[in-house]
């Protein structure tokens, strides 16, 4: 366990400055388990411990929207022992935490193609999510069975559905695309971490993210802490932000 957990130091940012919504691949709990000699279900145990910690710093730091990339479109393509083990540790970390969360004003939401959930996880997605959703503090986001161009996918065509049905829908426009997406109120991310040292996205957030900021860390997911969030939130403090206008 990590010495930080019990004295942090104080680490201040200007509210002005800290990204709104921070966005987090979390990756390497395969390579930790394997590490060490463990099943790499061990892995998303010990990973889904961490998130704990970076809940509670990315509340203590300011952020407003925490989204982690829990379980991917293409994930499925992996063993089924693996795949009924990362949704049982889901289902576990729901049914122990919403409670917790919902005690300090959090909010708990999903995003991707629910339905193809298992039933019984389904169940304590609901839960926690009506548990939690008159909250107005952090909201956590758990992106499962999610995937950017299966969103982008679904908003098109559920554009499409209301036009078909004579729906006054409009045009199909960038922001009838941002509109159908599957947490419509929810603000691009600001920043999109993504832990293990791999430099890609994988299909995570894909509209949202078209001017976020990258932040790359070669440390395993279970190996993260509160000073590692409190790095990104660092880093991408010092950027400028563009969005293709020149320099302000
Ligand atoms: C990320 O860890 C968690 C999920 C994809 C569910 P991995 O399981 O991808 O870990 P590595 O990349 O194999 O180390
Ligand atoms: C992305 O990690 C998905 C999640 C962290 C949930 P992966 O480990 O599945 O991504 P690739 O296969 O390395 O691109
Ligand atoms: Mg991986």
């Amino acid at each position: 366990m990590s010495e930080e957990k019990f004295s942090p130091d104080a680490i201040t940012f200007d509210p002005s400055q800290v990204p709104k919504h921070v966005g987090v691949v979390m990756d390497g709990n395969g390579r930790w388990a394997a590490q060490r000699g463990l099943p790499r279900v061990m892995g998303h145990y010990e990973g889904s411990k961490v998130v704990d910690t970076v809940v509670r710093a990315a509340k203590e730091f300011g952020v407003s929207y925490l989204s982690l990339y829990t379980f991917s479109s293409e994930n499925w393509k992996r063993p089924r022992n693996e795949i009924l083990g990362i949704f049982g540790i889901v289902k576990h970390m729901l049914k122990k935490k919403t409670e917790t969360i919902h005690a300090e004003n959090g909010r708990f939401r999903f995003a991707g193609r629910l339905h193809e959930l298992p039933p019984d996880l389904l169940d304590a997605m609901h839960e926690a999510e009506e548990h939690t959703a008159r909250n107005t503090g952090i909201q956590l986001i758990l992106c499962i069975n999610y995937g950017g161009r299966q969103e982008i996918l679904d908003a098109v065509n559920s554009h499409l559905a209301k036009l078909a049905k004579g729906e006054n829908a409009g045009p199909l426009t960038e922001e009838a695309i941002r509109g159908n997406c599957y947490l419509p109120d929810v603000p691009d991310p600001d920043l999109l971490v993504r832990t293990s040292g791999e430099l890609r996205m994988s299909n995570f957030w894909l509209w949202q993210g078209a001017y976020s900021e990258y932040y790359f860390t070669p440390k395993l997911w279970p190996d993260i802490g509160r000073a590692d969030l409190a790095d990104a939130i660092k880093s991408y403090i010092e950027r400028e932000r563009r969005y293709g206008n020149v320099r302000a």
